[in-house]
């Protein structure tokens, strides 16, 4: 078995790797912050702030895979390592896509499900975002897409992520975490 120490690793850039753990952080957040506030009680003073929360979080999530996408058509992500079979190499690349969209298809049906529900969407109490026009079956449909059938595909695909990480650190030790981390003075 290939030892790590004594592979030179292919790193994502600093930036990329900030930007990556910045999300991962987030989204850690914002999903149980979630679950919190949808069993609340509605009449519960801190309800309405938690949905703040959540709904600024998601648009900063949203902000941020943005900028991630910008930089990473400027910094391509370096090449897989070597071991890496080739269906290894196809469910790398379908599972970050997947993740790409499911977080920004998140955020967005977020906020048409708000926004068209007729309720503000605040961003950290300091300004509301621009409202749309009161449509409950585009609001429905927001929900359908943000609840009923995202939800599940961010767990799932999470799941799958972080599963796959700990394979590649505990079983094939082929340094794809270290892709992920900065490097190391020897
Ligand atoms: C990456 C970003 C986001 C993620 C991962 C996310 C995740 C979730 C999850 C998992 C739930 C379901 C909780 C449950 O039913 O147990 C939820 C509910 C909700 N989210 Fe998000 N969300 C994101 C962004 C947003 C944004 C930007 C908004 C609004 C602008 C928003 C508004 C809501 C609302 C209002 C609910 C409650 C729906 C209901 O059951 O009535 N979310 N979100
Ligand atoms: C403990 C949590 C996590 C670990 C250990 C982890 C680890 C990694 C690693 C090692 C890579 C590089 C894969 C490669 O070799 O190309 C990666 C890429 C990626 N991760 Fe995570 N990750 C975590 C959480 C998350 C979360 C929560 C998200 C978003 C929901 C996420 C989204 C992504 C995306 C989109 C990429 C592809 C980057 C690119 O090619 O541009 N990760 N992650």
């Amino acid at each position: 078995m290939t030892d790590p120490s004594q592979i030179a690793f292919a790193r994502f850039t600093p930036v990329a790797q900030a930007l990556h753990w910045i999300t991962a952080l987030l989204v850690f957040l914002t999903v149980p912050l979630a679950w919190v506030m949808v069993n609340m009680p509605s009449t519960a003073h801190i309800a309405g702030q938690l949905f703040t929360l959540h709904e600024s979080i998601g648009i900063t999530i949203l902000m941020i895979i943005v900028v991630r996408l910008i930089w990473r058509s400027r910094h391509p992500a370096p090449p897989l390592p070597q071991g890496f079979a080739r269906w290894d190499r196809l469910a790398a690349r379908a599972s970050h896509s997947l993740l790409y969209v499911i977080l920004i298809g998140m955020p967005v049906s977020g906020y048409l499900m708000n926004a068209t529900g007729g309720f503000p969407v605040g961003f950290y109490w300091l300004f509301n975002l621009p409202g749309l026009p009161k449509t409950q079956e585009l609001s429905d449909f927001g929900f359908q897409l943000h609840v009923v059938v995202g939800q599940w595909l961010v767990y799932a695909l999470v799941i799958l992520h972080v599963s796959a990480t700990v394979w590649h650190v505990a079983v094939k030790k082929d340094g794809t975490l270290e892709r992920m981390l900065p490097k190391q003075k020897s």
